[in-house]
Parts: C-alpha cells; sequence; structure tokens
C-alpha cells in the first residue's frame, strides 16, 4: 500500500470510529509518526488526496478529518462491504482512464487477465467511455461510477447474452438496497430512476468460432449517481438523470458493492433464468407504443410482452409478432 493509500485508510478508520457521525481530527505529526514519515510529507499526500476528490476538511491545529460526506471510491472501501465476497474479485479502482471496458478487453485479448478472482475495473472518470453502437458514453468525474468486469463464461454464446439482463436486474436491487429510489428497466438495458436514464449497460465478448462459446465477455456499466458539477451536457439533458440528489457517505462504494454482491449470485449459472420473472416486473416498455429501430429503418410497434428469455415481444402494425433480442426500442408518446 502506498504512502497516499494508507493515509487514505488511517482518515476512513477515523471516521469509522466515530460515534457521532463526526470523525476527529488526526494532526499531521500523529499521521506522520504513525507513517514513520515527515509533516510535509503528509500535506504533500493530503493534496494528492483531495485531487482525487477525497473530501478532507484540513483545520489548522487540528488536523484533517474526512468531510461526513466523503464518497471517494476506492477499493479498500468497495470491500469493506463486500465483506467475504471481496476475496472473489480483483478490484483495481482509478481516478481516470479511457474506458474500462477497453482496459479489460486488452487485459482478456493479451492474456494477463490473473487467474482466480474475477478482474473488475472501476474508475471515478473516463475520457473516451463506450456506449453502446459505438457512441460516446459521458463520464465525468466524481459523480458516477464506470465499472467492468471480465468474465470467462463456461457457455454457449446465446446464454453468456443474459449477462446483460442479469446486470440489469443487479443494477436496479443495488440502487433499491442504497438508495430511497425506485429503478426500473427500459429494455434491454438502460435503468431508468424517475424517468431518467441512470445506468447504462455494455456488454463486449469475443466469440469462439470453433465452438460457438465465448473466449470472454466484459460487462460494462456505468451508474450518474449524483448530477455532474457542470450539470448534464444540453443533448442529454432531457434524457440523463442521477439516482442521488445528495451525496452521501460511502454511496459509491455501497452501490459498487451492492451490484457486485448480486452479480457475483445471479452470474454463477448463466443457464440459471429464474431472474427473468424480476426482469419483466422491472421493465417499464410493455404495453407501450414503440418504434423498433433497425439499422436503417424506424418501425411502429406496441410492446406487448417480456418472454423468460428477456426478449421483448413486438406487434407490428400488420399485425404480426416479432420477439427481440437486442437491439433499441424507443417510446413513441402514447
Ligand atoms: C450505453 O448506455 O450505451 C451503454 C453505456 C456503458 C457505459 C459503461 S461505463 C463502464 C464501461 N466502460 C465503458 O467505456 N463503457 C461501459
Amino acid at each position: 500500500m502506498d504512502t497516499k493509500t494508507r493515509i487514505a485508510a488511517l482518515l476512513e478508520e477515523a471516521a469509522d470510529a466515530s460515534v457521532s457521525g463526526t470523525p476527529a481530527y488526526l494532526s499531521g505529526s500523529e499521521i506522520a509518526a504513525k507513517l514513520g514519515i515527515t509533516r510535509a510529507a503528509v500535506w504533500k499526500c493530503i493534496g494528492a488526496l483531495k485531487a482525487e476528490g477525497y473530501d478532507i476538511e484540513s483545520v489548522p491545529h487540528h488536523g484533517y478529518r474526512l468531510g461526513a460526506d466523503n464518497d471517494t471510491i476506492n477499493t479498500a472501501g468497495i470491500q469493506k462491504y463486500l465483506g467475504d465476497l471481496a476475496a472473489s474479485y480483483a478490484i483495481t479502482t482509478y481516478d481516470e482512464v479511457t474506458s474500462t471496458n477497453a482496459l479489460l478487453r486488452e487485459m482478456a485479448e493479451n492474456g494477463s487477465a490473473p487467474s482466480g478472482p474475477c478482474p473488475v475495473a472501476v474508475a471515478n472518470r473516463q475520457t473516451a467511455g463506450r456506449g453502446r453502437k459505438g457512441r460516446f458514453f459521458y463520464s465525468p468525474d466524481a459523480s458516477g461510477i464506470y465499472l467492468s468486469v471480465l468474465l470467462h463464461p463456461e457457455v454457449s454464446a446465446s446464454e453468456a447474452s443474459n449477462i446483460t439482463t442479469i446486470a440489469a436486474v443487479c443494477a436496479c436491487r443495488a440502487i433499491e438496497e442504497c438508495t430511497d429510489s425506485t429503478a426500473s428497466i427500459k429494455w434491454v438495458n438502460d435503468i431508468f430512476v424517475n424517468e431518467k436514464k441512470v445506468c447504462g449497460i455494455l456488454t463486449e465478448a469475443s466469440v469462439n468460432l470453433e465452438n460457438g462459446g465465448l473466449d470472454w465477455a466484459v460487462m460494462g456499466i456505468g451508474f450518474n449517481v449524483y448530477e455532474p458539477a457542470d450539470g448534464f451536457p444540453k443533448e442529454l439533458r432531457s434524457i440523463a438523470g442521477s439516482i442521488a440528489s445528495d451525496r452521501q457517505k460511502d454511496l459509491r462504494n455501497r452501490l459498487i458493492a451492492a451490484f457486485l454482491k448480486h452479480f457475483h449470485a445471479l452470474t454463477a449459472d448463466l443457464c440459471d433464468r429464474s431472474y427473468a420473472a424480476e426482469y419483466k416486473r422491472r421493465s417499464f416498455l410493455v404495453g407501450h407504443k414503440v418504434n423498433v429501430l433497425t439499422g436503417r429503418d424506424t418501425i411502429p410497434a406496441t410492446a406487448i410482452d417480456i418472454d423468460e428469455e428477456c426478449r421483448l415481444i413486438v406487434r407490428y402494425e400488420d399485425g404480426h409478432t416479432e420477439a427481440l433480442f437486442s437491439g433499441e426500442v424507443s417510446v413513441r408518446p402514447q
């Protein structure tokens, strides 16, 4: 553990130990003595932690303490909420990356993924966040969670397609466990709170043509936890929303841990589709008039059901029905 991380851990410990919810200050000399470093080194690391987004109060003659609503993504913080399951995941947290999906894809493609615990990359911001259909996924600083998990599923490609729908259910559960919000699913992989998109999922995989299975799959999910500091860009304002209105202590680490717990349980058997009933219950498209967006056309239809394989059943205006596996559907005004 580097010095900066050890200082962060000391501040977290002091915050956890506080009964009143207001942590005691740790003086610069106390920290320096505990870690065997100079006060100047402590000061420098505190500056670096603040730059990473830690909410640290520095008061002359008292010292340093975490703000009551500090919510910084960090590995130890996630592991704390994962409990025994922490050993099942190899979590790396980053302040900034291009894309957590790109990182894990690269790891999978060049064979550098560690064996054993499942690799997870989590970032505080992405400079080249990837969305579906080659779109850019807006991934600003300190307000979201950008998380990818690398899997080596030993099932057919069609069974592995459950990964996305499983992730959607897990995201809803995590949001509802950690906040007062109610989460629902817009088929196939968008999560909505208060009628705004708060989460998107992108699963990328390499199909093995010899056995019809997958060499690897990377499930990436982005959560808009808080409103970004500068608000959402104009083009997203009518669509995107956030999960929480105020910063809350450790909310992002808690959401990550809750998501990973459910994801671990539901991906244990990718052939088990018993979660599909929950997927359907949480989905809000059924009963709506929709447009089915194919590469070229926009076809009006009505969403009539979601089946046990999480396919959207639509009825077109000429009366014929289709079960959609994937693709994009937009709601038409009723
Ligand atoms: C979408 O809504 O179009 C899907 C968005 C998926 C975004 C996540 S954020 C973490 C992971 N890394 C990426 O570059 N993309 C996914």
